[in-house]
């Protein structure tokens, strides 16, 4: 029987479990497979931290002797950042062997480059593990969803931030506490600014459009909002009205074939389906012209969950390796125009501190209708001396909604705009 020689690039918390169910779920693989896989070597930062069941010869600092030494037939990048993982997958692609990676942000930054350099050496670069963890997403969205036409793609891909919302929502507390809890539980890493501020859920969005699509994102034409200045009274504002806030990547794509690709806190209706995604579960809403409406929903992070989208990407690796093939590679053949957010047809949620009187309430829809957003729902409060008010839009381009936010801030009446926050799935 065949062997075919692994070399795993990065050996962090989804490294040391990719090693961990190599070895433990051995037999299978090599079944499934129809050859043995052997771990070839293991390129870490550090040579002196412990590593339970690797073997200590295998473990070396020189990633790039590893992967240029002739023999490799698969390479595992788990190191992520981008520079590096780029020059070194650059250098597997050359030496002929096929590339498994779980890193968005290179994905997403350098997928094109990554995927021309695959089609030349003729060898695969699979990602499922960057996209929504042990979730099988991409491959659906690449081949099982091949004969269909995708239209909408909404997902919660970020752990950290639903855990965040989710505990803002059901325990009512406010940002920095859910975010401490977050990082004393290990989601949230000691600087979380790639979860907070949405960068890690653009990256999976971009890769999303891009297969959902067939064209290529580029991670700046993803538009990318955080969760940092959500408060408790938000969360509590959105129950109110029988709606819960999330932190959404929406890609959609229009009759014209244009494309949106957008990351932002959104409210949703409390019955629909990601909005029961609690704690640091990601799930992903795919609509289709045959297929209709398919969720996919799942552990999106950690060590072991991660691990096992990478093995199935191994095991695809190897069997094409096998075979003589290369699989689906990127699938961009359409040049989509990724719209502008300004252009992005949405409903808002707002929020305003008014002073309480008479003609208060016509002078903000009138303000709106100039705008050419209607009022769809409205509902007012007493506050501090003045009134809050709850105002629900019907769909309008961001930019009127935006242009009309802007105007209310002026109206002598309103006091503050303390929150308009986008309505999906209404
Ligand atoms: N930090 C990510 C999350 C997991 O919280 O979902 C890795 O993509």
């Amino acid at each position: 029987m065949r062997t075919l020689k692994v070399a795993l690039l990065g050996c962090g918390v989804v490294g040391s479990d990719v090693a961990r169910y190599l070895a433990a779920h051995e037999a299978d693989l090599t079944a499934r497979i129809g050859a043995r896989v052997e771990l070839a070597g293991v390129a870490v930062r550090r040579a002196d931290l412990p590593r339970p069941g690797i073997p200590s010869h295998l473990v070396t600092t020189d990633a790039d002797a590893l992967v240029t030494r002739g023999d490799i037939d698969v390479a595992i990048e788990v190191i992520g950042g981008v520079d590096r993982p780029y020059d070194l997958i650059t250098k597997v692609f050359a030496h002929g062997a096929s590339v498994v990676s779980a890193n968005k942000a290179l994905i997403a930054t350098e997928g094109a480059a990554l995927h021309a350099a695959a089609r030349d050496s003729g060898v695969d670069l699979f990602y499922e593990a960057a996209v929504a963890g042990a979730v099988p997403l991409l491959r659906p969205l690449r081949e099982s969803l091949a004969g269909d036409r995708v239209t909408r793609v909404l997902g919660i891909v970020n752990g950290t931030t639903n855990f965040i919302l989710d505990r803002m929502d059901t325990a009512g507390w406010e940002y920095p506490r859910a975010l401490k809890e977050a990082m004393a539980l290990g989601y949230a890493e000691a600087d979380p600014t790639a979860d907070v501020e949405g960068h890690d859920a653009a990256a999976k969005a971009a890769i999303l459009a891009g297969l959902a699509f067939n064209t290529r994102v580029r991670l700046d034409q993803v538009h990318r909002e955080g969760i940092t200045d959500i408060t408790a009274a938000d969360m509590a504002a959105a129950r109110s009205v029988g709606r819960v806030v999330k932190l959404l990547a929406v890609c959609d794509r229009a009759p014209d074939g244009d494309i949106t690709v957008r990351v932002h806190p959104a409210m949703l209706p409390a019955g629909h389906p990601l909005a029961s995604v609690r704690d640091a579960f990601n799930a992903v809403f795919v609509e289709a012209d045959a297929s209709g409406q398919l969720m996919f929903y799942g552990p999106g992070a950690g060590g072991a969950p991660t691990a096992a989208s990478v093995l199935g990407d191994l095991v695809a690796a190897c069997r094409n390796r096998l075979a003589g093939v290369t699989g689906s590679g990127d699938s961009a053949y359409e040049r989509r125009r990724v719209r502008p957010i300004g252009d992005v047809v949405t409903r808002y949620h707002i929020t305003l501190d008014v002073t309480d009187r008479p003609g208060v309430v016509g002078a903000v829809v009138a303000v709106l209708e100039r705008h050419g957003v209607s009022v769809e729902d409205f509902r007012q409060t007493r506050a501090d001396g003045g009134a809050r008010l709850f105002l629900s839009t019907q769909r309008a381009t961001d930019r009127a909604l935006s242009a009309a936010v802007a105007e209310l801030r002026d109206l002598t009446q309103v006091r503050d705009v303390p929150r308009t926050i986008r309505a999906e799935a209404l």
